[in-house]
């Protein structure tokens, strides 16, 4: 017979129509087996559960749970309790442990057929068909409970996990460049297009190239304002020859040199080299560590009108085209003459504000014509080249593009801050 699954308690669940007519009642036990007195009686050694051999007549009372009796495994009772275990499994897990029981390799059905083979030849065609009847069946059930349980399981989440397809979305925060990075790429952009190259070098400097070279030997009073962070020996490890100790660049104009060095001689010299210096100094103003940008343009004939032409185009392509650029004599140990260049004040445009003390001039760099001491060391005949050099201080250009007053805002990291710009 078919087995058709059907919703609510099936047939097969209800222990009936399948095994019913061959052994469901004891009185049908026999329909498709031959009644016992027929029962041709092998003789052959006794088995344990097999009482063939000593019981010649009469049906055996069928212990229920005991397969191969005489008259062959209690199919109806594996059915029904294999169907009760899958009705009452209400979880995978349980379900699962109800298919091992009943169907595993060693469960119980299984086993029940094994004993059909060692029923008498002529009981084994009813029972076989029985057993495979039963076994199709509880698998059915196993398949239709799993489908239940599965649907059931689908129900529950769909009932709790609630997706609101109104709410608005995550929006993944999206950052973007610093104050500081955008200032330092534009003025990297506006040198560029006078013809300036980009040229960086190293943080921990030597003595010399931080002040030797720069014409500030061991001893010059200007060395002072450096204020400098100086290696522990332990950790600088053994100077370059002749370098003497190491310590935290003080500014970027040791580039100079190491660029000229790196050029051999070519001309023309003509870079900036933007980056980080570090002072020991810490107020509004100032921060233990800053960032400068320095250039160098070393060729023939180059006089202070060329310094001054590229500095006031510079400005105004940093602060707009109306700003003015003006130079007072200064001093610096790397240069000669030296000047202070100052702008026309971005706020006021130089009509005097709070910012500018009301002086209408805001000082944005030093400047100067690179001293003959420092071309020769970076390897260059001042008696036939002659160059300018400036080093702008890239936080104040910044704080002046933004309006920023305290220079600490720049380094802090605050979002609110930040998030200006
Ligand atoms: N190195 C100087 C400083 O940190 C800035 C500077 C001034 C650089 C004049 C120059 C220059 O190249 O010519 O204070």
């Amino acid at each position: 017979m078919s087995y058709r699954p059907a919703r609510g308690q099936s047939e097969a669940e209800r222990g009936e129509g399948l095994v019913g007519r061959t052994c469901g009642r004891p009185s049908d036990r026999f329909v498709h087996g031959l009644p016992t007195r027929h029962k041709r009686v092998e003789k052959r050694a006794p088995e344990p559960n097999d009482r063939s051999a000593d019981e010649e007549d009469g049906p055996a009372a069928v212990t229920p749970g005991e397969p191969g009796g005489e008259l062959g495994p209690p199919w109806d009772d594996l059915l029904a309790a294999a169907l009760a275990a899958v009705r009452e499994a209400a979880d995978p897990g349980t379900l699962e442990a109800a298919r091992v029981r009943f169907l595993g390799r060693n469960g119980e059905i299984p086993a029940a057929l094994r004993a059909v083979g060692r029923l008498p030849a002529e009981r084994r065609p009813a029972a076989g068909a029985a057993g495979n009847r039963v076994r199709t069946a509880v698998a059915a059930a196993l398949t239709e409970r799993a489908a239940t349980l599965s649907r059931g399981e689908l129900d529950a989440r769909l009932a709790t996990e609630v997706v609101d397809v109104t709410l608005p979305g995550r929006t993944p925060r999206q950052g973007h460049p610093h104050p500081l990075a955008t200032t330092r790429a534009e003025l990297e952009r506006i040198f560029a297009t006078l013809g300036f190259a980009v040229a960086e070098g190293p943080e921990v400097e030597s003595e010399w190239y931080n002040f030797e070279a720069l014409n500030m030997p061991s001893g010059h009073p200007a060395r002072d304002s450096h204020d400098s962070f100086y290696l522990e020996d332990a950790l600088a490890g053994e100077p370059a020859q002749g370098e003497g100790r190491l310590l935290l660049r003080t500014h970027t104009s040791p580039v100079q040199i190491r660029h000229m060095l790196a050029r051999g001689g070519a001309l023309p010299v003509r870079v900036v080299c933007p980056g980080r210096v570090y002072r020991r100094d810490d107020d509004a103003t100032h921060s233990p560590m800053f960032h400068q940008l320095e250039g160098i343009l070393v060729d023939r004939g180059i006089s202070m009108a060329h310094l001054k032409g590229v500095l006031a185009e510079a400005a105004r392509g940093l602060f707009g085209a109306k700003t003015r650029v003006r130079m007072r004599p200064s001093y610096f140990p790397f240069t000669e003459p030296s000047a202070e260049v100052d702008v026309s004040c971005v706020f006021c445009g130089g009509t005097g504000c709070a910012t500018c003390k009301g002086s209408g001039w805001i000082e944005i760099l030093g400047a100067g014509m690179v001293h003959p001491a420092v071309l020769t060391a970076g390897g260059y005949n001042p008696e036939e080249v002659s160059g300018f050099a400036f080093g702008i201080g890239i936080d104040r250009c910044a704080m002046l593009r933004f309006g920023i007053d305290q220079m600490r805002l720049l380094f802090e990291g605050d979002l609110r801050f930040l998030e200006q710009f």
